[in-house]
């Protein structure tokens, strides 16, 4: 089984290289987070923007499983769906379902809200899906799980998980679900049941012992995960490589190569620190150029330079085998394109990520030459495989895929020899 993550803070371009490479494999699954995510595929003039279900849809023949470790928010799910079946995709004949996955209710969402209320002005800037409340029944082992709707006391375990919540949400002053919002969930909720379900640990490892291909697609991104990001400022899962074995039941040892994608700068949305953020006008250049706008919220993601020790790390956690980078075209035109090496902290060159990087801390660059314009289809201009080499020598890693626009079509797939 292979994977393919996020490098950095999410939104680094993870849709758009699983459906460049769905077609090597004939299982996509995902392994964590949950409608937080939202992963961008463009081909053939349409835009369709996944949630919930693997990036494999689009491709004929490939089997698309969520797995145990995502959380499902049914009426999301289900909109989802109809969205595909409308652009005249059949989901439903492509699509399995761990049994194990929890579901987000109404009243996680109202949760999640009032918690960043409550925080103020230190809110972690969450996509308010109710993930964050979802995976914390999990962990507090109340949650319910789509394994669940067969049961028939699944009512009452609803109604006694929703007791708790309405307690819970009366300690911040906070309403709770509208009973729209309850009704709607449960419609829901009928219709998911007629999903296809399944274990996902027996289904994959049989599916391994007959050969088959799978891929891992990640959701969110490295510095966001709940135990290595940028804590508190971070999502509610594993977003790294070890994340995929407990998200979907496959042991360590099977995973083979595991692709980090990350753009040629860097952005994230929400909260926390970003030690490379550019609040100028080159950061502005950067959001408009690269429409850095958020797929799930809307909301104008933050964007700065490079980051390699945050990239360093990322490659370390994960074990990271291959790099794809991202949205080069969007720095093109620009003279001066900075990387941040290091950073200096207490007047101490620093080299790795620390444990907080919140304060007191300043990165340092290198300046590499512009690009000018990638546009052409003669071979990447000259300052671009400088770009591509510095990054590749300091991270030990190929960089194999380079995208050059958010189309399918504009990719291009590197031969290098792996390093080390
Ligand atoms: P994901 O969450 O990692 O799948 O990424 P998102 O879909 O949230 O955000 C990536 C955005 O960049 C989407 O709007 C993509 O269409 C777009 N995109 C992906 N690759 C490229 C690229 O190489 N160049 C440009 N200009 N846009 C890209
Ligand atoms: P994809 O898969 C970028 C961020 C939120 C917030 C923090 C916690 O598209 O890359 P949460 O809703 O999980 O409680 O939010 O994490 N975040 C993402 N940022 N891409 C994502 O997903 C994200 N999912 C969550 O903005 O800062
Ligand atoms: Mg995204």
């Amino acid at each position: 089984m292979d994977v393919l993550l996020g490098a950095q803070w999410g939104d680094e371009g993870k849709g758009k290289v699983v459906d460049v490479i769905a077609p090597r494999y004939e299982v996509i699954a995902r392994f964590q987070g949950g409608p937080n995510a939202g992963h961008t595929l463009i081909f053939e003039g349409q835009k369709h923007v996944l949630h919930t279900i693997p990036s494999g849809v689009f491709r004929a023949g490939t089997v698309n499983l969520v797995g145990n470790g995502v959380v499902i928010d049914p009426v999301i799910f289900l909109k989802e769906v109809r969205n595909l079946e409308a652009a005249g995709v059949d989901v439903r004949s492509s699509l399995l379902i761990s049994r194990r996955a929890h579901l987000i209710l109404p009243t996680h969402r109202a949760l999640d809200a009032a918690s960043e209320l409550d925080k103020g002005k230190g809110k972690i800037g969450s996509t308010l899906k109710g993930i964050g409340p979802t995976y914390m029944d999990k962990t507090g082992r109340n949650g319910l799980r789509v394994g669940d709707l067969v049961r028939t006391d699944l009512l009452d375990r609803y109604k006694a998980l929703v007791r708790k919540h309405e307690r819970l949400l009366s300690l911040y002053d906070h309403p709770g679900a509208t009973a729209e919002a309850e009704k709607e969930w449960l419609d829901a909720v009928a219709q998911l049941r007629t999903f296809n379900t399944v274990d996902c640990e027996h289904y994959l490892d049989q599916a391994l012992r007959e050969g088959k291909h799978v891929l891992a697609e990640g959701a969110q991104g490295t510095l966001l995960d709940i135990d290595f990001g940028t804590y508190p400022f971070v999502t509610s899962s594993n977003t790294i490589s070890a994340g995929a074995c407990t998200g979907l039941g496959v042991a360590p040892n099977r995973i083979g190569t595991v692709t980090g994608i990350f753009k040629a700068y860097c952005t994230r949305v929400g909260s926390g620190p970003f030690p490379t953020e550019l609040n100028d006008a080159t950061g502005e250049r950067i959001r408009t150029a690269g429409n850095e706008f958020g797929s799930t919220t809307g909301r104008p993601r933050r964007c700065g330079w490079l980051d390699l020790p945050a990239l360093r790390y990322a490659v370390m956690v994960n074990g990271i085998t291959e790099l794809a980078m991202m949205k080069a075209d969007v720095l093109n035109g620009i003279d001066t394109i900075r990387i941040c090496t290091h950073y200096r902290i207490d007047g101490r060159n620093v080299d790795r990520m620390p444990f907080d990087i919140t304060e007191g801390i300043e990165p340092e660059y290198i300046d590499m030459a512009g690009w000018g314009d990638t546009s052409s289809d003669a071979e990447l201009p000259v300052q671009l495989q400088r770009y591509i080499g510095t990054i590749e020598a300091a991270v030990g890693v190929p960089i194999t895929i380079v995208s050059l626009g958010p189309d399918r079509k504009e990719t291009i797939l590197r031969e290098v020899a792996h390093a080390g």
